[in-house]
This record gives C-alpha cells, structure tokens and sequence, in this order.
C-alpha cells in the first residue's frame, strides 16, 4: 500500500430498528435506494474517490451483506470485522483497530452524499462532515471555534448550535483515532447505552487535536422509511435511467431494472423497481419495489415492499344498475 493512502472504514453492523420490518430479516444496507441497495451507493462513492481499501464492521445479517457485497465488488479490496453486538458507533470503529494503518475514512453505512469526497482526502486538517439541520436532538452536534470544532455531543436535549453531524470523517493519524476510542472503551463510558463515537472524538478535541468541519448540502439519509424514500426521489431526479415496460405507461423519473418484468401498469413518477421484481396491472409512484417482489393488481404510493414481498390487489367484476353508488376508497370525495 502506498504511504498516506486512506482505507475506508464503513459500520454497517447496526440492527436498523428503524426499518422494520424489512431489516427484521434484511440488513438495512441491501435495501434498494435508486437503482442499486444502499451500500451499492456507498461503495461507489469510495472508489470513486480513489479509495482502495475498504473494510467492513458487519454483524447483524453480516453474512448477507458479505454475499452481495464479494458478488458485485467483486474487484474492490474489501476486508470484514465482526462486530458480535451492536454496542455502538464507537465500539464498531475501535474494533478494526488491527485492520487499519495511516489515514482513514469513516463512512457511516446509512449515508449517501452527493459530495465529492476528494474534499476529505485532499485537506491537510482532520474533518469531519457537517450540515446545518432543523432539528438537531436526533443527530451528534458540534460547537465551532475560529473555523475548528470546540465541542461536540451526541444527541443533546439542549442543542447549543444546529450543525449536525453527518457520517463521514477524515483522519490522517488513525492511531491517534484508536488510541482515543481504546480510552473510552477502557473507560467504560457509554451514552444512550451505546459507545459513542461522538464521545471518543470529543476527548481528541478537549485534549486540543485540531478536527475541522466541512459543511456539505448534498446528504441523504437512509435510516427511517421517509428518509429513504426522499432518498430515493433525489437519486431519481440525478440520474438518467432508460426504464422498459410492456403495455405500460411510464411517468419519469423512473427506475426499472432490467432483470424486473412490468406490465399493463401506470409506474411514476419517483418508482423505483429492483432486480428480478414483477409488475403486473399496478399503479405504483413515489415507492421502491425491492428484488424479486410481486405487485399485482393494486394502486401504492409511499410504499416500500420488501425483496420477494407479494402484494395482490382486487380485481373486481361488478354489474351494477342505474342509479348506483359503489365506493372502495371513502376518502375519495364526491364526483
Ligand atoms: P444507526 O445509529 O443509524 O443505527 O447507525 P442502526 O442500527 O443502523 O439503525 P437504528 O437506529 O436501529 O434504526 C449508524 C451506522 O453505524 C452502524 C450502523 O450499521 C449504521 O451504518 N453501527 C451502529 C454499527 O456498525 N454498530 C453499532 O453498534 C451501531
């Protein structure tokens, strides 16, 4: 390995609790977003920074991702960490101390950006990515201090600034990294019963190591269903894709995999339709369709359906006289 060359250290051993049920059985990084899982995503970004080396803290469903993973990057140097129990951020990261030397990246595994992340690569600061949010007790919030951060903490009820953090971190030195999170893990310090990166970081900053914010605008989040569904109308909008179907009408921005078979259906806009799914006589927008599900005869929007999920509408045969009133849907307002 080249000297100063950076690994890519990305966390994806969390439970995902947030997107059950799917990850009840399937690891929140395989779900589809656009037209490829999660990780998909992630792992292009990374080699698209020139990033060589990655590794992997799974654990939860790990095997699952390793099987995708090795089978669609198959040319990318990745090694995996067992993390057995999600103890936290912190913990996941301090357990691939052994797997990694020189600068590192940490890329959460439920990011998605739309920022280069060269700007990391190329600062000489240590940097940690930021944003300015709404509602900043959901996230790690830092202080800033002549253009260096004086104070971090995760999820405070009390947010002295809005600036979240947001999942990707640079670290020229990572034995200083290690040697920080090894103190807290020795401490055994934990916050909302978890070991806290956040904690780990905000010890390097109050022992006076210099970690710079780099504000970025383009994140999405892929954590809970809304987000990964806004996550999903944004990878839409940015890409160009060339969806196929038979007998149907195709809203754009759409996505249809080529191994998916649509048929006599209404699809759009913001559907995205994964590998080896089946589409038949639906109406379906603003949803992601995962692998080899099968949708028939039903009308989704905001939906996410599960990989090999069957959902199977009505079709209904009716002889109705003058006169009449049949309504299926009470919301729909007097015609
Ligand atoms: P989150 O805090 O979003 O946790 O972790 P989660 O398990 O993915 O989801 P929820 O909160 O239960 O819905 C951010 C990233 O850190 C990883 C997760 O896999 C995710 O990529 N992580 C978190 C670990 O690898 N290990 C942990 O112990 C905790």
């Amino acid at each position: 390995m080249k000297k100063n060359e950076f690994t890519a250290v990305v966390p994806v051993a969390g439970a995902g609790t947030r997107l059950r049920p799917h990850t009840h059985t399937y690891p929140k990084v395989l779900l589809t977003v656009g037209d490829k899982p999660i990780i998909g995503h992630i792992l292009d970004e990374i080699s698209a920074a020139g990033i060589k080396k990655i590794c992997l803290v799974t654990g939860y469903l790990g095997d699952k991702i390793k099987e995708y993973v090795s089978r669609s990057y198959a040319g990318l140097d990745i090694s995996y960490v067992e993390q057995p129990e999600p103890k936290g951020l912190g913990h996941a990261i301090w357990l691939t101390r052994r797997a990694v030397t020189g600068p590192v990246l940490v890329m959460l595994g439920d990011t998605i950006i739309s920022a280069d992340l060269r700007k990391f690569l190329a600062s000489k600061d240590d940097c940690i990515a930021v944003k300015e949010v709404s509602d900043p007790r959901r996230f790690g919030v830092v202080e800033v201090k002549g253009g260096y951060i004086s104070g971090m903490v995760e999820k405070p009820e009390h947010p002295k600034t809005n600036l979240a953090i947001v999942g990707i971190y640079s670290f020229h030195n990572s034995a200083q990294l290690y040697g920080s999170l090894q103190e807290l893990v020795d401490s055994g310090k934990t916050t909302k019963g978890e070991i806290q990166f956040t904690d780990a970081l905000a010890a390097l900053v109050r022992a006076g190591h210099k970690l710079r914010p780099l504000p970025i605008d383009g994140w999405y989040d892929c954590g809970k269903p809304e987000t990964l569904l806004e996550t999903n109308r944004y990878i839409l909008d940015n890409k160009k894709f060339s969806p196929k179907a038979v007998n149907s009408l195709i809203i754009p921005p759409v996505y249809i995999s080529p191994t998916a078979r649509v048929e006599n259906s209404i699809v759009g806009p913001y559907a995205s339709i994964g590998d080896g799914a089946r589409i038949d006589s639906a109406i379906i927008s603003d949803s992601i369709v995962n692998e080899k599900a099968f949708v028939s005869n039903i009308n989704l929007t905001g939906s996410l359906i599960g990989p090999s999920a069957a959902i199977i509408g009505r079709k209904d045969q009716l002889n109705v006289g003058e006169n009449s009133e049949i309504r299926f849907d009470k919301t729909v307002c007097d015609q």
